[in-house]
């Protein structure tokens, strides 16, 4: 039985881990949000109501659950204050029933967010950060200079007031709800290759987002977690700089796209469908730059606030392998498998080519990396619209062996698929290794 269960990233981010979250936090008593800050943007849809979270954990939405924001985390408390406001303003009652701080957290301050500038910060702007002073925040928990959460909040500022009664030592009641048995989901934010230790550094974010992290960013023990599912979109996505081995178009071509906020205003529905249509028919034809677009266009690849256009590329089994491999996958979830609708083939990438070897483990040297290049298997693709499918079997039968070979390639089960952002787009294949 399934009692502690770990959330991660397997890709680059945005895999689809707040909707995930959301659907499993149905069985779960305990939501712990064990890494990052503000940098994260996690989607739930429920029925027409679309919430973003930053901070507060994606299980917060189930009235009658506890959601903890973990000691590995770093909080913005001006962020935090207004993410709980909204909340309250749809309705919700935010007290210390439904969410509690660890008192060890760091907060994100004026200065951390002025060094981290991208327009000012040559390295952030390198990278790509989403300039939320999160590097320097967690630069200042090593170098020990860092405030914490338990002593901001006795600073008598406004968001100090608001945020002090729900600080907590948290190790207390994580490791009390596991004594009764009862069932902590981990939340992840960021990804594998986003994480400080095993991503493709420097081009990464200031924390641990693996499994790993989970237990120094909640405060438990690895004897204690059942099962660690990994997060994979059916294709990758890339926000900011970095090598990316199977990207489609250039990371140029892309920033010279038009953010889908102008896209919006300046095309009527038609238009928009008339340039889809477009993309569909140039990315059959085999140019990479149009199959870049068109997922980009039909799995809405856009940035939650600023509208810019997120690079993309076909699934990298050798990324995905290195992902199942330390993280120690039990299980993947594998989303927006509707994406791939209208591909007459698909791509996915099997072995890096560099400097004339094939190379099938995922290379740490970012020198290396940025030199790979993909060795693909094709597979055929399929024209129907999917995100109304139930059931597994009811897919076309491509869709169904696009995710057999999945799992083949990357040697894990899939036990989830997900074929739109909704709750009731979710199909479960087998459930051993969830609540
Ligand atoms: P996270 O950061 O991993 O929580 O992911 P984000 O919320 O940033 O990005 C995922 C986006 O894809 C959100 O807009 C979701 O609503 C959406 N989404 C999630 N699963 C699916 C899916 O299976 N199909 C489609 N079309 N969209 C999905
Ligand atoms: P979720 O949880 C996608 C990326 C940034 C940048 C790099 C470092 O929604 O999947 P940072 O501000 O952390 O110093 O930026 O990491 N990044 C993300 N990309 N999804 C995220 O979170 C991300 N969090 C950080 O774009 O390249
Ligand atoms: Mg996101």
């Amino acid at each position: 039985m399934v009692n502690t269960l770990i959330i991660v990233g397997g890709q680059w981010g945005d895999e689809g881990k707040g909707k995930i979250v959301d659907y499993l936090t149905e069985k779960a008593d305990l939501i712990v949000r064990y890494a990052g800050g503000n940098n994260a943007g996690h989607t739930v849809v429920v029925g027409d109501q679309t919430y973003k979270f930053h901070l507060i954990p994606s299980g917060i939405i189930h009235k009658d659950k506890l959601n903890i924001i973990g000691n590995g985390t770093v909080i913005d408390p001006d962020v935090l204050v207004k993410e709980i406001e909204d909340l309250e303003k749809m309705g919700y009652n935010i007290d210390d029933t439904k969410l509690m701080l660890s008192s060890s957290a760091h907060t994100i301050l004026q200065k951390h967010k002025d060094e981290d500038n991208p327009e000012t910060n040559a390295n952030s702007k390198k990278i790509g950060t989403t300039g939320r002073g999160i590097g320097p925040c967690y630069k200042d928990k090593i170098v020990r200079t860092g405030l914490r959460i338990g002593e901001y909040t006795h600073s008598g500022t406004r968001a100090a007031k608001k945020l002090n009664p729900l600080v907590r030592d948290t190790y207390i009641i994580i490791n009390d709800a596991l004594k009764k048995q009862k069932k902590v989901l981990f939340e992840g934010a960021q990804a594998t290759l986003l994480d400080i230790d095993h991503g493709t550094y420097p081009f990464v974010t200031s924390s641990n987002p693996t499994a790993g992290g989970a237990l120094t960013g909640s405060g438990v023990g690895p004897t204690n977690i059942d099962s660690v599912i990994g997060i994979f979109k059916a294709y990758i996505t890339r926000v900011g700089g970095g090598p990316f081995a199977t990207e489609l178009g250039t990371e140029q071509e892309t920033k010279n796209e038009e953010s889908i906020l102008d896209l919006k205003k300046e095309l009527s529905e038609e238009a928009m469908s008339r340039l889809k249509r477009k993309n569909i028919k140039r990315a059959n034809e085999g140019n990479e730059y149009s199959q870049g677009r068109l997922l980009r266009i039909q799995g809405y690849e856009y940035g939650t606030t600023t509208g810019r256009p997120r690079r993309t590329g076909w699934f990298d089994v050798v990324a995905a392998r290195y992902a199942v491999a330390i993280n120690g996958l039990s299980s993947m979830v594998m989303t927006k498998l509707d994406v791939l609708q209208n591909l007459k083939e698909i791509n996915v990438c099997v072995a890096y080519e560099i400097d004339g070897k094939k190379v099938v483990n995922f290379p740490l040297d970012i020198k290396k990396l940025a030199k790979a290049r993909p060795i693909y298997e094709t597979l055929p693709g399929w024209d129907e619209a999917i995100s109304k499918v139930k059931s597994f079997n009811d897919l076309p039968k491509n869709a169904r062996r696009y995710v057999e070979r999945l799992e083949e390639l990357c040697e894990s089960p899939i036990s989830i698929v997900s074929v739109g952002p909704k709750r009731s787009q979710t199909m479960v294949l087998d459930n051993s290794t969830l609540f």
